[in-house]
């Protein structure tokens, strides 16, 4: 077979927290058994990966901390490359964004597309904090949103009732670094005509999957973008932090974080090229026809690498001699939820990778995820199915033929290969299995079906137990030793193709069932043939897995949830008698209905035993107004009307906040308290 070019990226993830368990499913463990497979198949290929280094979240984890972004992400980058390498991730390099020779690539490009008079510079006006002296990105604005009222508003997103406004429209705006009232400025920044490339995007994912099958789901949302018709994307933010924009005219601007970061695959391999001592190596992979170029992403990714990197590498291509290979095939995976929802670190959900690794092997967590990748709809991880993989799988159905057979080996040959003297029918079909497994799983991880393959390689261990069993070796040792000494062969020679096979999910006891061996990988093809001859020595077993106990899933189940919210700083402290200006009575809901236009807001009726009341809630996402009658509630009895939606608002109810799937729940109090009651 031809062996081939590979170049494989997986997603840069954000030096601003650590890997979980669903960023390894979702572009890193598909991309990593690829590479091995690719690897073990003799192909030339590079795997590339490293830290994405800039974004304004670097900047706000900096400021709440109150260190440079430069502690941010040298903590993060160190985390995570310890976590990869822990879990067994074979990149070539794991490199960085804040790195010389990725600014100088990003800062390259930005200069050919300007030379190009491909860039197109548009006016608008931002918020401004004269204080800072610094343009604002929006997450760094806070106001009082004109709709609702909600006092901690985006500058031009309310979080609680939804709506997209003008920055403009924002009252009483805030800027979150010094608290001041920032102001309007006009600011330029120069956009990418995404627009002028679409034709030609349509045709290169159109010709990339009907040569090489796309996955459905990433079609889908190219189409979905395609349709909606691409716009121009500004390339430039007012910021600090990041790849300074490279004209004399830009002070105080960097590149747009997307636009650099996928560029950070490239700079990542030409450090890649020092690193060899070879300069040039890079170009042999991305400035080469040949190359098969496969980037591994997970679903939220998708745009940025079927749309804008595309189109920022055809137009590099549109004025250079020296061409960029554009990306063949993007096999995004959905997302892995944890025990049934998302992963959340604020509210204790879910667990990061070296935690993990700290309670467990790599190998048993590479194969439950393996076995269970979100290829074609979201998964879940479960502690009890990582039990049940490791036990019932690993130890009981791999683990429990390689050491069967060793023990036997050790036990009546003395650790030496037997020669295969009596072949009958169901040898010659182990053998033949061999083979065809071999071929079955190399095609479904060429087609990057790697839960089917995982499947496959684990059935194969079940044909291993199988073919033992019904070889009876125990009795044939004594009846009929020829027939004893193929099946052990042959049993033997099976552990070496399962090595081969499973090295790309479970590396680290590959590497121990070589050593057991006393042999070496071949090239994938090979594996399934007769490797291990007769008269070679083995060498004695060791315990590859081990069996997870009910206690040590039960504590790890347990820790779930459990909160892990920040303490209450001194400077957010109130004096007894602040608190005590807050009015809070428990009121009944004696009438709910939906406000008109909004989907949102509910009007509510309060009973409060002396006096009636209208509230405005935006708890609509949460309940239904059906649902509410009836409940008694705590509200804020003494704040200050507002307008919304036309509507006077006298109170606010008291919610807890929202879960993950973004509901709240109001604090209900007993029925038998009587309205108006005040609370303290
Ligand atoms: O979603 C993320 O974690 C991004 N940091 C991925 C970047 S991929 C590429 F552009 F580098
Ligand atoms: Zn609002």
């Amino acid at each position: 077979m031809k062996k081939e070019k590979v170049l494989v990226t997986s997603a840069l993830p954000y030096a601003n927290g650590r890997i979980h368990l669903g960023h390894l499913s979702g572009a890193y463990l598909p991309a990593d058994i690829y590479v091995r497979y690719k690897r073990l198949n003799g192909d030339e290929i590079i795997y590339v990966c490293g830290s994405d280094e800039h974004g304004v979240p670097i900047t706000i984890t900096a400021d709440k901390e109150k260190v440079s972004p430069k502690i941010i992400i040298d903590r993060y980058h160190n985390l995570n490359k310890e976590a990869f390498e822990k879990f067994g991730m074979s990149f070539d390099i794991y490199s960085r964004t804040s790195l010389p020779v990725h600014h100088r690539t990003a800062q390259d490009f930005f200069n050919t597309y300007y030379k190009q008079g491909l860039l197109v510079e548009k006016k608008s006006k931002q918020f401004y904090d004269e204080k800072a002296k610094m343009f604002l990105p929006d997450r760094y604005v806070e106001g009082t949103c004109p709709r609702c009222g909600y006092e901690e508003a985006r500058s031009d997103e309310c979080e609680r009732c939804g709506s997209l406004y003008e920055p403009s429209e924002l009252l009483n705006p805030k800027s979150k670094i010094t608290g001041e009232t920032p102001v309007l400025k006009e600011t330029s920044h120069w956009y990418f005509p995404l627009g002028k490339f679409q034709q030609r995007l349509e045709n290169y994912v159109k010709e990339m999957n009907e040569k090489y099958g796309w996955k459905d789901n990433v079609l889908q949302y190219c189409n979905g973008w395609f349709k909606d018709g691409l716009k121009d994307r500004a390339y430039t933010r007012d910021l600090d932090w990041g790849v300074k924009v490279p004209l004399k005219s830009a002070e105080g601007k960097v590149l747009y974080v997307w636009f650099e970061a996928v560029l950070g695959y490239i700079s990542a391999t030409k450090e890649l090229s020092e690193k060899k001592g070879d300069p040039d190596f890079w170009r042999k992979y991305w400035q080469n026809t040949d190359t098969k170029y496969i980037a591994f992403i997970g679903k939220d990714n998708i745009v940025f690498h079927t749309i804008i990197f595309p189109a920022m590498l055809m137009a590099w291509n549109d004025g250079n001699d020296d061409k960029y290979v554009l990306p063949q095939n993007v096999p995004a995976n959905e997302f892995l939820n944890f025990e049934g929802k998302k992963f959340s670190k604020s509210r204790g959900w879910g667990i990061d990778v070296l935690e993990f690794l700290e309670m467990f092997p790599a190998d048993p967590l590479r194969y439950t995820l393996a076995a269970n990748l979100p290829e074609n709809k979201d998964t879940d991880f479960y502690w009890k199915e990582f039990q049940a993989r490791n036990n019932g799988e690993l130890a009981d159905i791999l683990g429990n033929f390689i050491n069967r057979t060793f023990t036997f080996v050790h036990k009546h040959f003395n650790g030496i290969v037997p020669e295969r003297k009596k072949m009958e029918a169901i040898d010659e079909e182990m053998l033949s299995l061999l083979e065809k497994q071999t071929a079955k799983i190399a095609s479904l991880i060429e087609k990057y079906k790697i839960k089917d393959a995982v499947f496959e390689m684990m059935n194969l261990a079940r044909a291993g137990n199988k073919y033992f069993n019904d070889s009876v070796p125990w009795v044939t040792i004594k009846k009929d030793s020829g027939k004893c000494s193929t099946t052990i062969n042959i049993c033997l020679n099976t552990i070496f193709t399962l090595a081969e096979i499973f090295e790309p999910v479970i590396p680290f006891s590959a590497k121990k069932i070589f050593e057991m061996l006393n042999a070496q990988p071949t090239v994938w093809l090979e594996a399934g043939k007769e490797n291990l001859k007769p008269g070679h020595k083995l060498n004695p077993a060791v315990i590859l897995f081990n069996k997870i106990e009910d206690k040590q899933i039960e504590e790890q189940i347990n820790k779930l949830g459990k909160l892990e919210t920040e303490p209450v700083k001194k400077n957010e402290e109130i004096t007894i008698d602040e608190f005590k200006r807050v009015k809070l009575k428990t009121a009944k809901i004696v009438f709910a209905e939906n406000v008109k236009k909004s989907d949102k807001l509910l009007r509510l009726e309060l009973d409060l035993g002396s006096e009636k009341r209208q509230v405005v809630a935006g708890i609509a996402k949460s309940y239904t107004p059906e649902e509410l009658i009836g409940k008694q509630v705590l509200i804020v009895a003494n704040l200050k009307p507002a307008k919304l939606f036309g509507l006077e608002s006298q109170g606010m109810i008291l919610a807890l906040d929202s879960t993950d799937d973004g509901k709240v729940k109001i604090i209900e109090v007993d029925s038998s308290v009587i309205p108006g009651t005040a609370a303290k």
